[in-house]
């Protein structure tokens, strides 16, 4: 673990320019800014995507972060138009309907406004594991992502759920309440719900779809 953060640093060293860390509330995501805020980087800019579907719980603990960590996290929301001109084509929980209507509405709430977030920047950081999903197997601690044209780093790639759950507790960081409600990953509230003990770690996210569908887009390599 002391590895991530000394590669972490060593890769941030050597970029040039502004950096980002995708926050979306998960552990994961405070996992990599406790090792974040010990490298000591010039301009680091924490931002969200604030889909507009977002749990109150993560909310909570987007307070809670800002005051643990002592940062503000920018949010990036989507166009007012365009969700009206969703809505008013998928209807409420349209997005449960189909794949294309799913697809439309991250587009909509994550994918653009995660353009104008990485716009400027130079490398983005992200909480992805490789072991989240058989859509993240081929994850590298650093990769060049030509849809956005930056480096994209993955600090915690090669971590198991038990390492990120380990590290929480051992550093005493602030951890979104839903998990000890049976929720295993987090996303938006229409989209996400508690899984058992015995499910898959996504099995929760977008459940109604087969496992090899189940990415926004934010991570996705085609335009
Ligand atoms: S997703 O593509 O299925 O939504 P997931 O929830 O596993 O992604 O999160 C993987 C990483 O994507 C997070 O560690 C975070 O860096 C980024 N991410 C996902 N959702 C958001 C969000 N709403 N805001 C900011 N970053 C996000
Ligand atoms: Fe829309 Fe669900 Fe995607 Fe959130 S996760 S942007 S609510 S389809």
């Amino acid at each position: 673990m002391s590895y991530s953060k000394d590669l972490l640093r060593q890769i941030l060293n050597k970029i040039d320019g502004k950096v980002a860390l995708s926050f979306s509330y998960q552990a994961e995501d405070v996992v990599v800014l406790h090792l974040l805020s010990q490298c000591k980087i010039k301009s680091l800019e924490v931002f969200t995507l604030d889909t507009g579907k977002l749990f109150d719980e993560c909310k909570e603990l987007h307070k809670e972060t800002e005051k643990f960590f002592k940062i503000s996290i920018k949010k990036y929301l989507p166009k007012k138009n365009d969700v009206k001109n969703m809505e008013n084509k998928l209807g409420f929980l349209g997005m449960r309907e189909s794949l294309e209507n799913r697809h439309l509405c991250c587009h909509v709430r994550k994918t653009k406004p995660l353009g104008r977030a990485l716009k400027d920047k130079n490398a983005w950081i992200t909480g992805l594991r490789a072991a989240q999903s058989i859509t993240r197997s081929e994850l590298r601690f650093v990769e060049y992502d030509e849809k956005f044209d930056l480096f994209k780093i993955n600090p915690i790639v090669s971590w198991s759920e038990e390492d990120v759950f380990g590290y929480i507790k051992k550093y005493n960081l602030p951890l979104n309440s839903l998990y000890s409600r049976g929720f295993k990953s987090i996303g938006c509230e229409p989209c996400t719900r508690a899984v058992k003990n015995h499910e898959d770690v996504r099995a929760g996210r977008w459940w109604w779809e087969n496992p090899e569908h189940k990415e926004c887009g934010l991570h996705v390599k085609e335009r």
